[in-house]
């Protein structure tokens, strides 16, 4: 059983862990506990004290060791005397910003629902969940915690459904989708993703402040490169391989927020979700408002533990089925390959040579529709410019299917140009206040997908190319970052909807188009990794990680990306040097290495390739098909700690049997008289002889594990070693 319900006590349990609750004398929701699984009731740790300053509810004026500002909650709100960061916060009609919310009713859910609009952890019908109804009597507002339990994965699942039960409006100025707060044994340390475009997520470990908070998030409009909508929090000790981690992971594609801080005794609180700045939701009488998703998880095996735990949660229970078993296809992107300037033939001789190479499919990005020779015009105007291909579209795709490839198209359905046939006709369609000049990004606007008829609009352009043209996978763009966020189809009091409304619109256009193609791959892409979170997985099983194809660049955005994502979801290609974004050169073998931990590709024009080169791609295409298994399915470690100075970046990935791995290398910094290169392989299976296929040694998994693997030293620029331990 994995959720319990025990005179008030709520006990939600995976297979290493529990999540406590508990309804306390006045009904107020107590966070008991999230850690390593146990039996008990852990409600004994939870101690109260007469602290100045902390008010005491009415019904407790006599007895002052109870505050709500010091006790551990499950969905703070604000105004009633807990000055922490809250989780909701309502406006009554009378404009009232107090919210007491009081216990009302716990049920059992048998069924993974997802949230209505949003993308959710699938589950089957047996996922067990639990519902948990508190209620503001004065307001009238119910609120509906929604949690599931993912045994295998050690994940646990949160939403909220706010539901106005009153005759009046409520203003929701902030819904976050979960709150937690650690009240004994409480995490000191916050590790959060940053970063910017070409350098997306960044981990950055820092102690979690006192009597202050850290918020991070994103305000763009997407989830954005600047702050990915994933956060950990863990202990002084933890490292890779050992200790406790928590994550938080928002299915979110829009502004979101992650607040932490400990309080003035040391209590941390995480609240994530919505971003409330530019949030204002409106509930009339009936209405409900939903949060997105949040996916939770522990580990007591190391930050390598939590990011497994989200690896297989991502792999099994988000991406689509029709995505989790079967390869990916190898492609060449046309993008680095030729910018905007081709024709039907160019693009002919680059799916000979893909194919002669051994991929299996062209991808045609920008630059093929309306007017579009540069990044200045033509997006909205979503049919193809034949004069430029010198054919239909349908005849480009039939010959590339001829050429023995797939074929795949770029798209970037949510912007539209200044300069384009769609503006000149629905000018109120883009994201513009009426009465400013608009905010240019990459010379382009927003269009309103918060407006059912661009969505319409949308659906109807790109199915009047997928109903006619044989397209296996779509690349779906976003360049810009909001602004002037206003709909002029949405009343004044509404526009602190429009952000939000936009993300659901998204949503609700991709479901359409998936739902008439259900085999269409979509490979998520903003600006690179601008909108690579699980909102986005659920549609796009893969993302563009980056539009920095820089190999040595790539081992630090690949790395803070696995953290929260498996290696299957990560957009990775090979492609030339000097590398377009950094003029670096590194070399073939260290490129297809890096690009290997990812749906792997090209990104170059190859008849500018040497017969060599040639050769040596053939054979990366060959071993990446080999290593497949291991890499989409296995289990992924880091084996190099974010606080080390190495000269080197290594991973691997073990195989879900653990008879294979696959140890990956790459000196960053090649040193005179260096020191030898050094690892402490993980997962393997220590009862095993592994034997290493590139140098015939055979060496017990645990003594790679314990004694680890030395290295001899390298020479070069960016040299890289992959080894290849089977088991005898
Ligand atoms: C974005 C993408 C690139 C490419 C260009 C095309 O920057 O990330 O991969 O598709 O747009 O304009």
């Amino acid at each position: 059983m994995s959720i319990r319900i025990q005179d008030g006590l709520l006990s939600l349990e995976t297979k290493n862990t529990l999540y406590q609750i508990k309804v306390d004398e006045i009904g107020l929701l107590r966070h008991i506990y999230y850690g390593r699984k146990t039996k008990d009731d852990m409600s004994y740790l939870i101690r109260q004290a007469d602290r100045g300053f902390s008010g005491n509810p009415y019904s407790k004026k006599e007895e002052r060791r109870y505050s709500t500002d010091t006790l551990p909650q499950e969905y703070p709100t604000g105004g009633a005397g807990d000055y922490r960061t809250p989780a909701l916060m309502a406006e009554a009609g009378n404009g009232s910003r107090t919210c007491e919310l009081r216990f009302s009713e716990a049920r059992q859910l048998q069924g993974k629902k997802k949230p209505e609009g949003l993308p959710g952890v699938r589950g089957n019908k047996k996922t067990a969940g639990l519902e948990i109804i508190l209620r503001d009597e004065v307001c009238r507002l119910a609120v509906h915690l929604i949690y599931y339990v993912f045994e295998e994965q050690d994940v646990i699942t949160r939403s909220v459904l706010i539901e106005n039960e009153g005759d009046g409006t409520i203003v929701l100025n902030k819904a976050a989708s979960m709150s937690i707060d650690f009240f004994c044994g409480a995490p000191r340390e916050v590790i959060h993703f940053h970063g910017r475009h070409c350098m997306e997520r960044i981990p950055e470990r820092i102690s979690i402040p006192q009597g202050g908070k850290l918020a991070v998030g994103s305000t763009r409009g997407t989830s954005s490169h600047h702050s990915n909508p994933f956060i950990i929090l863990c202990n002084r000790n933890t490292t890779e391989n050992e200790g406790d981690s928590w994550g938080c992971m928002l299915m979110y594609s829009g502004n979101h927020q992650e607040e932490i801080g400990a309080d003035q005794t040391g209590n941390v609180r995480l609240v994530a979700g919505i971003h409330p700045d530019a949030f204002r939701w409106r509930l009339e009488k009936g209405e409900c408002f939903q949060t997105p998703e949040a996916i939770l998880s522990y580990s007591n095996n190391g930050l390598n533990g939590l990011s497994r735990n989200y690896h297989r949660i991502i792999r099994e229970e988000v991406i689509r089925p029709q995505w989790r078993q079967g390869e990916r296809p190898i492609l060449l992107n046309s993008w680095e390959a030729s910018y905007f300037d081709f024709d039907a033939n160019s693009l002919i001789n680059l799916a000979r040579e893909a194919k002669t190479l051994g991929m299996d499919m062209l991808v045609l990005d920008d630059g093929w529709f309306g007017k579009r020779d540069d990044d200045t015009s033509g997006l909205g105007d979503w049919s193809a410019n034949e004069k430029k291909l010198g054919c239909t579209l349908e005849e480009l795709s039939e010959q590339i299917h001829g050429e023995g490839l797939k074929f795949g198209l770029w798209v970037e359905p949510e912007m539209i140009s200044e300069d384009s046939d769609l503006y000149r006709a629905h000018p109120d369609w883009a994201l513009t206040d009426p009465e400013r000049q608009p905010v240019i990004g990459r010379s382009q606007m927003v269009l309103d997908l918060s407006r059912q008829d661009t969505q319409d609009y949308l659906y109807a352009s790109l199915i009047s190319i997928l109903d006619r043209t044989r397209i296996e996978y779509i690349k779906w763009d976003f360049n810009r970052s909001m602004a002037n966020v206003y709909s002029h189809a949405l009343p004044a009091d509404r526009q602190g909807e429009t952000a939000h409304r936009f993300i659901l619109g998204v949503y609700s256009l991709l479901e359409r188009l998936l739902d008439r193609y259900p085999d269409l791959l979509i490979e998520g892409c903003s600006g690179g990794g601008g909108r690579f979170d699980a909102g986005m997985l659920y549609y796009t099983p893969q993302i563009w990680c980056s539009d920095d194809t820089d190999a040595i660049e790539r081992l630090e955005i690949q790395r803070g990306t696995s953290y929260g994502y498996p290696l299957s979801t990560v957009g990775s290609h090979v492609s030339a040097c000097p590398n377009h974004q950094t003029g670096r050169t590194v070399p073939l073998k260290t490129r297809g290495v890096v690009a290997q931990s990812g749906t792997f590709g090209y990104e170059l024009n190859p008849a500018l390739l040497s017969g060599e080169e040639k050769a040596e791609i053939r054979d990366q295409i060959k071993a990446y098909r080999r290593f497949y298994p291991i890499l989409a399915q296995g289990d992924y470690y880091r084996l190099t700690e974010i606080r080390e100075e190495n000269d080197y970046a290594a991973w691997m990935i073990v195989s879900p049997d653990r008879r294979e791995a696959l140890v990956n290398l790459v000196m960053t910094h090649v040193r005179a008289n260096s020191r030898f290169p050094y690892l402490r392989l993980q997962g393997l299976d220590p009862e095993r002889l592994y034997r290493a296929e590139e140098t015939g040694e055979v060496v017990s998994g645990a003594a790679l594990m314990s004694g680890g693997y030395t290295y001899d030293q390298q020479n070069g620029d960016y040299p890289s070693i992959q080894m290849h331990w089977v088991s005898e």
